[in-house]
């Protein structure tokens, strides 16, 4: 009984055999996948998938790095997937201040702040990745005090998890847990009440040890989930039951009948 709230089955990774790896993860264990767009056509790529797999849901949204061609006449299109039901969050959304050739970061703070408006007006949760970019991110979060949201693939401090717990947001992992050099991401899991984290894949990136560099699929979140357990004193299963969890209730999902 796994979530996995963040995984890229959209990208390019996988398509040779993209239907064969969702079809499988059920008997692997994985109960539930959230897909974020990166752009309109991987935000459309999304909805799709989640319309083809009961288990799958979608967000929908431009990604820092993707966001150049970003118009705010894109709202529209935008506006009208999230009246969908299997679209549960605007994302994925944020500011990467990691790459020189990113889109200019007075454009990226533009985006996030329309995609961070349109959440509010609609009253979903959005999922938000942060890489260099922790000051700008926290101003302009505060400027949205009403929008809840997702750290994905913590990085930050320990302190900036705290300050997001109070803001009402959730704290979530990746397979970079599990990597030998986490000490930070190992003390902010170990710091955030159990009821603020989440855990994700984020494939086809980010494999957890033993796979580390190779493609990453949502059945490798069993990895994530044991590095947590033990990180927080608990089993396997109850931190595989608690981050589901709680990914159902941000997300506003349906948890899947325990079997
Ligand atoms: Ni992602």
């Amino acid at each position: 009984m796994l979530f996995d709230t963040h995984a890229h089955y959209d990208a390019e990774q996988f398509d040779p055999d993209r239907h064969e790896v969702l079809a499988r993860l059920p008997e692997q264990g994985v109960s539930l996948v959230v897909n974020p767009g990166c752009d309109l056509a991987t935000s459309a790529a999304a909805v799709e998938l989640a319309h083809r797999y009961p288990f799958v849901y979608a967000a929908v949204g431009y990604h820092p790095e993707t966001c150049a061609p970003y118009r705010p006449s894109d709202l529209e299109q935008l506006r009208a997937w999230c009246r969908d039901d299997k679209v549960v969050a605007i994302g994925e959304i944020g500011l990467d201040y990691y790459w020189e050739e990113n889109p200019p970061r007075e454009h990226q703070k533009a985006v996030l702040r329309d995609h961070l408006a349109l959440a509010q007006e609609l009253d979903l949760p959005v999922i938000f990745h942060n890489r260099e970019a922790h000051g700008d991110t926290m101003d302009i979060l505060r400027q949205f005090p009403r929008v809840r949201g997702v750290m994905h693939c913590f990085s930050g401090s320990v302190e900036m998890a705290r300050e997001l717990v109070k803001m009402g947001w959730m704290i979530s992992f990746t397979g970079v847990l599990t990597y030998k050099n986490a000490r930070k991401s190992v003390e902010a899991a170990a710091a955030v009440p159990m009821e603020r984290l989440m855990i994700e894949t984020d494939s086809p990136y980010m494999a957890p040890v033993p796979h580390r560099g190779k493609r990453c699929d949502s059945s490798l979140v069993i990895h994530t989930c044991e590095t947590l357990a033990r990180i927080r004193g608990l089993t396997t299963e109850e931190c595989a039951r608690i981050t589901l969890e709680n990914g159902c209730r941000f997300f506003g999902i349906s948890a899947p009948e325990i079997s």
